[in-house]
C-alpha cells in the first residue's frame, strides 16, 4: 500500500477523480495458456497499465463459478475459480497492483448466485416453506396444478423469469425467480440471513485489501412486494434503463442495503468505495444511488447510451453534473464495458441496436470502421476532459472495434441461446485483446488458444504495433490520461462555450475543449495552440468527428 495516498480531506477521496480501467479477466492475459485469461496473466501485464496511467482497475468476477454467464454466476463468493488461479494469485496480483500505485476494485454479484451455490442446492433439497428456500425467491405456480409461472416477468436474457423445480419425490414443484439465466437464481433480499452473508463477504475481500466493489445489478436486488404482473413496453431496454415503475428495477428498498454496506466499508481505512451498476430511466434517479450515506459512485449509463449527437451529448453532460453534483457525488463517465457494443463501433451504427443485442454477421446497420474509430477517439478525448471519474474498458485504449463476425458455433453469451439466436448478445465486446501482432493469440498467451476467436485484422491494433506509432489510439489514451491528471481535470468546474449546434464545447481553466459532431469542419479561429487532438490534422479547422483541447493566445 506504500504508494497509495490517503485522502487529505473529505471531498478529496481518490474515487472522485479516478480513471478506472475495467479488466475482463477471461480476455485480458492468459498465463496458463488454456485460452481463458487469469490472475497471473493480469499480474504479468500490470506494468502496461501503469504506463497507460490509470488510477485503479476493476476486475469482472473471478470467483468460483460454473461460468454459465462468464462468472456472473457465483458458486463460492470467497474463493477464486481454478480457471483464474487461486486466492494466493489474487493476493499477489493485489500486492503488485498496490506496489504500482494502482487500486483494485472487485465485482460483487449480490442479486443472484449460481444454481451450483451450496445454498441453492440446499434449497432444492429442503422443499417448500423451508428456511433454505427463503433465501431465494421460490413461489408456488399458478394454474390448477401450479403448472403456470407465478407471474409474467421476462428474463433479461430472453424467455420467462421463472424456472420450475422437480421436488425430492420426483413431482413437479415450486418455481424460482431468475432475472437472468435459469442458472442464476435471485436471492431474497428481505431475508436477514442473506443480508448478513453479504456483509461477511464484503469484509472477506476488504480484509484482503481491496479498495472497493463494483456492485452487479444494484438496481435489481429488491422486488416489488407481491411480485405483480408486468409486461415491458415493446423494444424496451431489458436492463430497465428506459422504463419507469418496473417491479424488479429500482425499488426503494435497495437504498437500505447500500446504507448498510456504506457503514461496513466505513469500518475500514483508505476510502474504500462502492460503485453501483444501476440502469435507471433518468439521471435524477441514478443520483439517488450516491447520496452521501449510500454508494460512492454509480455508472453513468445515460451518458453511455447517448448517440453521437451534439445536442443530446451537451444535455446529458449538463444533467449529469447537475444531478450528481446535487447530492455531493462525482459524476462518472463511461463509454464501453463488457455488456455493450464497443464504442469505436457503436457510435457509427446506422440502425437501432438495443443494449445487449450485439452485432453479428446478419445484423443491419454495421458501422464504417474508419468513422467508428474517429468517433471513438473523439468521444474519449471529450470524456477525459470532464470533471469526475472515468471508466475505461480493456481494449478501448487500442481502438478495438466490436468483433462482428464471430461464427455462431463459438458464441457463449446466454442471450444467444435463450433467444434462439435472435439476439447475438455480448460476445463481440469480450474477445481476448491483442498484445503482440506476431505472437500466438496476439500475445494473449503463448499457446494460441482463445475462448472466443480473435479477428485476423486485429494485428493492426496489437499493443506492440501501437506503441511504435505516435498517432496510435494507445498513445492518444496515454497522452489524455497524463494531461487530465496534470491539469487536474478530474476536479473543478466546467464552463460551457458556444461553438454552434454541432459542437460540444467547454473550457476547463485556460484549456478549451471542442468536439465536432457535425459533418463540416469547424473553424476555431486565430491564435489556437493545440494541447491534444483526437486525430492529427493541420490548420485550425477541426475536422468532423474530431475533438481537440487547445489554448488561445
Ligand atoms: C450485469 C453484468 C452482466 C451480467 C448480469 C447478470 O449486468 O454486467 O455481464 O450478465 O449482470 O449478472
Amino acid at each position: 500500500m506504500a504508494q497509495l495516498e490517503q485522502s487529505a480531506a473529505p471531498g478529496s477521496e481518490w474515487w472522485r477523480t479516478a480513471v478506472i480501467y475495467q479488466i475482463y479477466p477471461r480476455s485480458f492475459a492468459d498465463a496458463s495458456g488454456d485460452g481463458i485469461g487469469d490472475l497471473p496473466g493480469i499480474t504479468s501485464r500490470l506494468d502496461s497499465l501503469k504506463e497507460l496511467g490509470v488510477d485503479a482497475i476493476w476486475l469482472s468476477p473471478f470467483m468460483t463459478s460454473p461460468q454459465r454467464d462468464a462468472g456472473y454466476d457465483v458458486a463460492d463468493y470467497r474463493d477464486v475459480d481454478p480457471l483464474f488461479g487461486t486466492l494466493a494469485d489474487f493476493d499477489e496480483m493485489l500486492a503488485q497492483a498496490h506496489a504500482r500505485g494502482i487500486r483494485v476494485i472487485v465485482d460483487l454479484v449480490p442479486n443472484h448466485s449460481s444454481d451450483q451455490h451450496s445454498w441453492f442446492q440446499e434449497a432444492l433439497k429442503a422443499g417448500s416453506g423451508s428456511k433454505e428456500r427463503a433465501r431465494y425467491v421460490f413461489r408456488d405456480g399458478r394454474g390448477e396444478n401450479g403448472e403456470l409461472p407465478p407471474n409474467n416477468w421476462e428474463s433479461v436474457f430472453g424467455g420467462g423469469m421463472w424456472e420450475r423445480v422437480t421436488e425430492a419425490d420426483g413431482t413437479p414443484g415450486q418455481w424460482y425467480l431468475h432475472i437472468f439465466d435459469a442458472t442464476q437464481p435471485d436471492f431474497d433480499w428481505t431475508n436477514e440471513e442473506v443480508k448478513e452473508e453479504f456483509r461477511s463477504i464484503l469484509r472477506f475481500w476488504l480484509d484482503r485489501g481491496v479498495d472497493g466493489f463494483r456492485v452487479d445489478v444494484a438496481h435489481g436486488m429488491v422486488k416489488e412486494a407481491g411480485l405483480p404482473d408486468y409486461a415491458p413496453v415493446a423494444d424496451a431496454d431489458s436492463m430497465g434503463g428506459g422504463e419507469e415503475n418496473v417491479p424488479y428495477w429500482g425499488q426503494d428498498g435497495v437504498h437500505d442495503i447500500y446504507r448498510d454496506w456504506h457503514n461496513v466499508l466505513a469500518e475500514y481505512d483508505g476510502d474504500r468505495a462502492l460503485c453501483g451498476e444501476a440502469w435507471l430511466p433518468t439521471l435524477a434517479q441514478t443520483a439517488l444511488w450516491v447520496r452521501p450515506d449510500e454508494m460512492h459512485q454509480t455508472f453513468n449509463f445515460p451518458y453511455l447510451m447517448t448517440p453521437w449527437d451534439a445536442e443530446k451529448l451537451r444535455d446529458v453532460i449538463r444533467q449529469s453534473l447537475d444531478a450528481f453534483g446535487g447530492v455531493g457525488a462525482p459524476s462518472t463517465w463511461v463509454l464501453s464495458n463488457h455488456d455493450v457494443v464497443r464504442h469505436a463501433s457503436r457510435l457509427a451504427l446506422t440502425a437501432e441496436n438495443p443494449q445487449g443485442e450485439g452485432i453479428g454477421p446478419k445484423s443491419e446497420g454495421k458501422p464504417d470502421p474508419v468513422v467508428g474509430l474517429a468517433r471513438g477517439r473523439a468521444a474519449t478525448t471529450l470524456m477525459l476532459a470532464l470533471p469526475g471519474s472515468a471508466y475505461l474498458y480493456q481494449g478501448e485504449e487500442l481502438g478495438l472495434p466490436e468483433a462482428m463476425d464471430i461464427p455462431d458455433e463459438f458464441r457463449q453469451d446466454p442471450t444467444w441461446f435463450r433467444t434462439n439466436g435472435e439476439r447475438y448478445g455480448r460476445d463481440g465486446c469480450r474477445v481476448p485483446i491483442p498484445w503482440q501482432a506476431d505472437a500466438p493469440a496476439f500475445g494473449f498467451n503463448d499457446t494460441g488458444a482463445s475462448w472466443l476467436p480473435q479477428p485476423a485484422e486485429w494485428a493492426q491494433f496489437a499493443r506492440d504495433v501501437e506503441e511504435q506509432d505516435a498517432a496510435s489510439t494507445l498513445n492518444l489514451y496515454k497522452q489524455l490520461i497524463r494531461l487530465r491528471s496534470e491539469h487536474g481535470f478530474g476536479n473543478g468546474t466546467l464552463v460551457w462555450e458556444d461553438q454552434g449546434q454541432d459542437a460540444v464545447a467547454f473550457r476547463r481553466g485556460d484549456i478549451h475543449v471542442v468536439a465536432n459532431l457535425g459533418a463540416q469542419p469547424l473553424e476555431l479561429g486565430e491564435g489556437v495552440e493545440f494541447v491534444v487532438q483526437s486525430q492529427p490534422f493541420d490548420g485550425t479547422a477541426l475536422p468532423a468527428d474530431t475533438t481537440a483541447w487547445f489554448r488561445k493566445a
